[in-house]
């Protein structure tokens, strides 16, 4: 079997999880790379996808929802896992006390579920490096609405990122 994880990033967080999940896809002896969503316009020879995103003001990158759209055809009939590079911090919930990785579920999941039928969608704790933001972000970051939302740290959560590769591994294998 083999896999390609496409990943939309814009300062490098949803990059190293792709990245990650494809180096553990590979260590369980499945065939796997990660590449850029600009980078892929041949799906031929893939057997199974992983795609995933950047959170952005409760969207995906506009290219990773693009290409889900032009290759619906394609992956409703491959299996495959989607993911969402989002919340920030080490608050599990959000103000309103609900999950906050439910919570941080894009605008649009519910649609891609019924367009393409994934297997998952998990969204991970991102990372967010101050020194990367352009200016628009920076601006974002100080509203006070934001302010408590968008800490400066990497919560990337390897063990879950990995448990959950572990898991499409054991599934390609099956
Ligand atoms: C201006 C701004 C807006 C953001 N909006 C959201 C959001 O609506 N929901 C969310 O879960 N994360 C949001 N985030 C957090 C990012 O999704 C997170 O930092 C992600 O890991 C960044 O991935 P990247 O480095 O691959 O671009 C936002 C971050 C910034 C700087």
């Amino acid at each position: 079997m083999s896999t390609l994880v496409v990943y939309a990033s814009k300062h490098g967080a949803t990059q190293g999880i792709a990245e990650r999940i494809a180096s553990k896809l590979g260590e369980a002896g499945q065939e796997a790379e990660a590449r850029p969503v600009e980078a892929v316009d041949n799906l031929t020879g893939y057997d199974a996808f992983v795609v995933g995103s950047a959170v952005y003001a409760a969207h995906w990158q506009k290219e990773a929802s693009a290409f889900v759209q032009r290759n619906r055809t394609v992956l409703a009939s491959k299996p495959v896992w989607l993911f969402s590079s989002g919340p920030l911090g080490t608050e599990l919930t959000d103000a309103k006390g609900r999950d906050l990785q439910v919570a941080a579920e894009p605008k649009e999941i519910a649609e891609f579920q019924g367009a393409i039928g994934p297997k998952d969608h998990r969204v991970f704790f991102g990372a967010l490096d101050p020194g990367e933001l352009g200016f628009s972000e920076r601006a974002i970051r100080k509203l006070p609405a934001a302010r408590t939302m968008l800490p400066e740290g990497d919560f990337r959560d390897w063990t879950e990122i990995d448990a959950w590769a572990s898991a499409i591994a054991d599934h390609l294998a099956e």
